[in-house]
């Protein structure tokens, strides 16, 4: 039984994060001529409309993509700005109506060469996705589970080139080990991946150590080394929960990576943040 609906959370500070990130990852792969394949393991709806019940019930979008709208792009740091041109080239040049999900970045990145594997579990956002992206040249909107998907689309045919997101919603506990076997899989089938993971910043067991659970599996199979960012812009609420920040891992991660994320994690803090202690952290090892 699949209760969540991304098209509640669309553009709120943690797809902020998440979606700078990937773009900072395509732009990157997209440098040489050769193809590569992304594979979305949990691809959502592919877009949002934010003037819908959905978008407007808690208005997440209000401290994420909606702080960053009016911000003049010269006093963005580059990668924030490429972000907002971007959700800007998904409104068609407008007003902030509509938010991408990562195969709507992706669509405006990807090149024609390149491959595009999305899976989405929930039969309504898959149908709007396959509608959205299906006819795409070199893309796949399959209903399934991301998850299994790994051992079947990697390594990928052709130029062994891949990027794999991992993006789930962590409404089932399963989902905290099942993103460390997805990293695992992933790295022994192609220790060059670039794997990109989210994770919520909650204040349990689960979420607390999952970045040192990742880490450990990247220290062991990955290549390249790793990189982790997280963005802290709340506190937890007075029993102690709510999501009160996320982070993103990467495993082979573009070397540029690290300096691009640190010219805009402060940036971000002082624009997305909640409260006075807002805060992040950025740490890698080299491969
Ligand atoms: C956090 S949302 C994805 C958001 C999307 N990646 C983006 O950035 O726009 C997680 C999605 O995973 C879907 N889902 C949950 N379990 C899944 C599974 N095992 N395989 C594929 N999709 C799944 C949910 O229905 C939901 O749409």
């Amino acid at each position: 039984m699949l209760a969540y609906r991304h098209a509640f959370h669309a553009g709120n500070h943690a797809d902020v994060l998440k979606h700078v990130v990937l773009i900072q990852v395509l732009r990157y792969m997209a440098q040489k001529d050769k193809p590569f394949t992304l594979i979305d393991t949990h691809a959502g709806a592919g877009g949002y409309s934010l003037e819908s019940r959905y978008a407007n019930k808690r208005a997440e979008y209000a401290n994420g993509i909606a702080r960053l709208w009016e911000a003049d792009a010269a006093a963005l740091p580059p990668a924030l700005a490429d972000y907002v041109s971007l959700v800007r080239a998904f409104n068609g040049g407008g007003n902030l109506e509509q938010y991408p999900g990562s195969p709507g970045f992706a669509n405006l990145l990807l090149r024609p060469q390149d491959r595009l594997r999305l899976f989405e579990l929930h039969p309504t956002d898959h149908r709007i996705l396959d509608a959205f992206l299906g006819a795409r040249p070199n893309t796949q909107a399959t209903m399934g589970d991301g998850f299994a998907a790994i051992r079947s689309e990697l390594p990928p045919p052709g130029s062994r080139r891949a990027v794999l997101l991992v993006d789930p919603s962590y409404e089932i506990k399963s989902d905290y080990a099942k993103v460390v076997g997805a990293l695992r899989e992933a790295l022994t089938r192609m220790a060059d991946c670039v794997v990109m993971i989210w994770y919520p910043q909650l204040t349990t067991v689960d979420s607390v150590q999952l970045p040192h659970r990742l880490q450990s599996a990247a220290d062991a199979l990955a290549r390249k080394g790793w990189l982790h960012a997280r963005l802290t812009v709340q506190q937890p609420d007075a029993r102690g929960f709510g999501l009160i920040g996320s982070g993103v891992f990467i495993a082979n991660p573009p070397h540029v990576l690290h300096a691009e994320l640190g010219a805009l994690m402060q940036p971000l803090v002082d624009r997305l943040g909640q409260y006075d202690a807002a805060h992040y952290l950025l740490e890698q090892r080299a491969a």
